[in-house]
């Protein structure tokens, strides 16, 4: 574990609120019940998830709900975000992309919501210059496409104001129901003003709708565990590359086992591709974590998980000037270890 920690990585697959280790939930309890924090009261699920004891899935989801219900005020969402970062610098991450979807609270605007996440992110890369942080603000599918339009205006507007932090926009959440096409025409006015797309896809069968964001131009495939046939062709053709998130697939089951992840067809194959944590909170993993599974049940040696990082720096969307600096990094990390 000792050298997965301590090789620089690049985290491009983080959701916010799935990204609250136990700790900060705990914290974030205290901060808005006090002493009435649920930790402390009967709800068994909620005193499982912050003491750390193995969960059900269905437990695993209902973080998703206890984060949303700790993060609805600025004073929480803040230090959530702050919280999120110490945690990825502490593993070592050295570039993160973080993705959230902006909320109407009982105390806050979407728009509050959104620059309170982002002046965090502005501070805190202040305060600790190893890493680099960029924004993704989210769409969830299942909130609609009058949410997703209210989410998209929203971008195209604070991306004037926070020009070096939004770097693009996310498409996540429950699918069912849905129609891509329906939110890549809204989703259009945020890549024409010059945002990278990171769309969830192939999160489950769907040929056409894999073919659709191909043709509408995602430039990250956000996991693509059903991609085959002639898409898996033009994703490898365009080089698009695939965030795995291998721990989150074993447990959301979308996958049998580590060992059939679809990671190891496509390291194999040539793909573009990189490992990424998604919900690092819900999931009970770290990259650092991620990586050692790679060289465990796939058989990379550590110069391959380097290999994997530095490659992994072509697929994130920081500028020419921050790619450089990264390499910097890998190549004065590599200079420092020795290879029996
Ligand atoms: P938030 O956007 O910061 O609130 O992060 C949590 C949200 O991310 C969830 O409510 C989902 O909408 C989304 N999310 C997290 N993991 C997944 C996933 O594996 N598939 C689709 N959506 C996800
Ligand atoms: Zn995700």
């Amino acid at each position: 574990m000792d050298f997965f920690r301590k090789v620089p990585k690049i985290e491009l697959h983080a959701h916010l609120n799935g990204s609250l280790s136990n700790r900060t939930l705990k914290e974030l309890g205290a901060i808005k019940y006090g002493k009435d924090d649920p930790a402390t009261t009967a709800d068994e699920c909620f005193y499982k998830i912050t003491t750390g004891q193995s969960l059900t899935l269905k437990e695993c989801f209902q973080k998703f709900k206890y984060a949303h219900d700790l993060t609805d005020q600025q004073e929480t969402l803040a230090y959530a975000t702050r919280a999120v970062i110490q945690d990825f610098a502490a593993d070592n991450v050295v570039y993160l992309e973080l993705r959230t979807t902006p909320k109407t609270t009982a105390h806050m605007s979407k728009k509050q919501y959104l620059t309170t996440v982002l002046d965090t992110i502005r501070k805190v890369q202040n305060e600790i210059p190893s890493i680099t942080v960029k924004l993704l603000p989210s769409i969830d599918r299942s909130k609609g496409l009058q949410e997703a339009e209210e989410n998209v205006s929203l971008v195209v507007e604070l991306c004037e104001e926070y020009p070096d932090i939004i770097k693009g926009m996310d498409l996540s959440g429950a699918p069912f129901g849905t129609s891509f096409s329906d939110f890549g025409v809204i989703l259009k006015k945020a890549q024409s003003c010059g945002l990278k797309m990171a769309l969830h896809c192939g999160e489950f069968e769907d040929d056409d709708e894999i073919r659709d964001m191909f043709e509408f131009g995602t430039d990250r495939i956000g996991h693509g565990t059903f991609i085959r046939g002639t898409n898996l062709e033009v994703a490898r053709k365009r080089g698009i590359p695939f965030e795995c998130c291998l721990t989150s697939n074993v447990k959301c089951s979308t996958v049998s086992s580590y060992k059939e992840h679809h990671f190891k067809k496509l390291w194999d194959g040539g793909f573009a591709v990189c490992i990424c944590t998604d919900d690092f909170g819900v999931f009970d993993t770290t990259l650092s974590q991620e990586l050692s599974i790679c060289c465990e049940t796939y058989g990379l040696n550590l110069q391959d998980i380097i290999q994997l990082q530095e490659n992994t720096i072509h697929y994130t969307f920081a500028s020419e000037e921050e790619k450089q600096k990264l390499m910097e990094i890998f190549n004065n990390f590599k200079n420092t270890v020795k290879f029996v």
